[in-house]
């Protein structure tokens, strides 16, 4: 396509839609020099749409980041219309109406009537395709996805989404102009989900199956995934917060979007709660109590005995290695170290601790004389973490195990002992988020390194899912996902291609 604006040539934008989206949009152009024209048929909802802008702007003034002469300065960019029709002299149009198709492809179609050839069309939809909006357009080339993340102004991901039609010059330009507002700009083909809306469905998927399966009150699974996963929120507080019937409607979307694939199939204990109304923070009730003072605390089974343990010797692998700096700062005596592969932690009457492979307990312990095995789930950083989930294999001795609890109570962890369930809660999480983000590069969606940052962006990952890989190791990361499809065979825990292309020569993922 040609006559399309590069950045430099961008000196005007238009916003469509003064919502909770629009209106953080309109500020972030604003704030970064643009003149910004905020659209909306509705006078009122301009007039919030400006009020938000203002509060919005205040905060940053209460924290001495501008003053008050910037904010004005900021304000005065921002015009207000309800009619398209003024908008003939922008440059680059960024829709934020409705989730709706129709409404979407009539908004852009009505504005080919009126602006220049050269302007540029940005949706910020989070799940209609690029391709569908554009494809009745007279130059579809020149529309591209702009899908920035709720706040707008705070949250610093946005997708650039291109379609069958998107010229990747439009795509550059706005990578580029993005980029100069401050954002992390990632790359990403229309399909259903984009990156972070379907790289992070296991997120919440893995979480409400470890509620439903492990019978874990959402206290203890959110604890394990903070305190261990290294996760700012855990995933059943993060739907409560987002709101139950909109984390559902994603996923459902998600699931028809690709043909029911089980990968994506929604929980029915999550449409419970919508049939009970209870929708999260916004109703006051969803996993949790919000008209409550206090929130639950889990029920760690750290027993605090005081009491005694012994360790026999330590085989000490690089996924270990930071509990066993943990073990060697709190001066706790090892009598027999060795390096090796497998970490393990052998105590002095029999219990054998290591790190959930995907297996369960007695799968894992299968074959041996001594039924020794307690397997501890994956922890960012073992140094930080201070709770652990573990499964006990049924038949070890109270007195093995108790030398475990009494272990991790030394060390400050909280230990939660639950049902022998593969990969615990923390790897099965993240190996299944892994083989999503897997599945998204194998087809096309983005790069790894694309679908890292906006992971990391877009949800706070403490980590992308590439970098994860690498660090436990790719190979035992499809390890992991083939151990959890044989004992779920139904589809949802399939290797994708790409992770087991890579586990095959066993190389870390390109994400420089
Ligand atoms: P909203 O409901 O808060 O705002 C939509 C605004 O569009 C309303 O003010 C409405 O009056 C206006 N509008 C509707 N039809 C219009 C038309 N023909 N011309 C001009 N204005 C019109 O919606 P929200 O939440 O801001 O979402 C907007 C878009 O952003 C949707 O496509 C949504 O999927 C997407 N999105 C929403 C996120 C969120 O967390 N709310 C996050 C990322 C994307």
């Amino acid at each position: 396509m040609t006559g399309v604006v590069t950045m430099e040539d961008i000196r005007s934008v238009a916003v469509i839609g003064a919502g909770t989206m629009g209106s953080g949009i309109a500020q972030v152009a604003a704030f970064h020099g643009f003149s910004t024209i905020l659209v909306d048929l509705d006078q009122a909802m301009l007039d919030r749409g400006i009020q938000s802008i203002s509060k919005s702007l205040d905060q940053l003034v209460n924290r001495g980041k501008i003053d008050p002469e910037e904010k004005r300065v900021v304000q005065d960019r921002i015009s207000v219309t309800t009619s398209i029709k003024t908008l003939a002299g922008v440059d680059l149009v960024i829709e934020a109406v409705a989730e709706r198709l129709d409404v979407k492809a009539k908004i852009f179609a009505e504005l080919e009537t009126i602006v220049s050839d050269s302007c540029i069309f940005a949706s910020n939809t989070s799940s209609i395709s690029i391709t569908a909006i554009g494809s009745n357009l007279k130059l579809p080339a020149r529309l591209a996805g702009l899908h920035f993340f709720n706040p707008a102004p705070v949250m610093k991901l946005v997708e650039v989404v291109a379609g069958l039609a998107t010229d990747t010059q439009v795509v550059d330009t706005l990578v580029r102009l993005a980029t100069s507002w401050g954002k992390i700009a990632v790359r990403a083909k229309s399909s259903p989900g984009f990156i972070v809306n379907r790289v992070a469905r296991p997120f919440y998927g893995e979480g409400l199956r470890m509620l439903e399966e492990a019978q874990l009150g959402a206290e203890m699974i959110d604890a394990i995934m903070r305190a261990c996963g290294g996760f700012k929120m855990g995933p059943l507080q993060l739907t409560d917060l987002i709101g139950q019937d909109i984390n559902y409607s994603v996923t459902e979307t998600v699931f028809k979007s690709y043909y029911q694939d089980p990968k994506f199939t929604p929980s029915l204990s999550q449409q419970e709660l919508l049939n009970a109304g209870w929708l999260g923070r916004k109703s006051g009730r969803g996993f949790y109590d919000y008209s409550a003072e206090t929130q639950p605390e889990p029920e760690f089974d750290h027993i605090r005995f005081g009491g005694h343990f012994q360790i026999q010797d330590v085989v000490e692998s690089d996924l270990i290695s930071s509990l066993v700096d943990r073990i060697r700062d709190h001066r706790i005596a090892i009598p027999k170290l060795s390096k090796g592969d497998e970490g393990v932690i052998r105590f002095s009457l029999g219990a054998e601790l290591v790190i959930t492979n995907g297996q369960t307990t007695i799968e894992r312990n299968r074959g041996r004389e001594i039924p020794g095995c307690v397997q501890m789930d994956y922890a960012l950083d073992y140094r930080a973490a201070d709770a652990v989930s573990i499964s006990v294999h049924p038949e070890l001795t109270e007195e093995a195990w108790v030398e475990v609890y009494a272990f991790f109570d030394f060390l400050g962890i909280r230990s939660c002992r639950i049902k022998d369930l593969p990969g615990l809660i923390v790897l099965r999480t993240v190996v299944m988020l892994i083989n999503e983000a897997c599945d998204a590069l194998h087809h096309g969606v983005a790069s790894a390194k694309d679908i890292d940052l906006a992971m990391r962006y877009g949800v706070n990952y403490p980590l992308g899912p590439f970098e994860w890989a690498n660090r436990i190791g790719v190979r035992r990361v499809a390890e992991c996902v083939e151990r959890l499809n044989m004992f779920y065979p139904t589809g949802r825990y399939r290797l994708s291609p790409a992770l087991r292309m890579q586990a095959e020569i066993d190389q870390p993922f390109e994400i420089e």
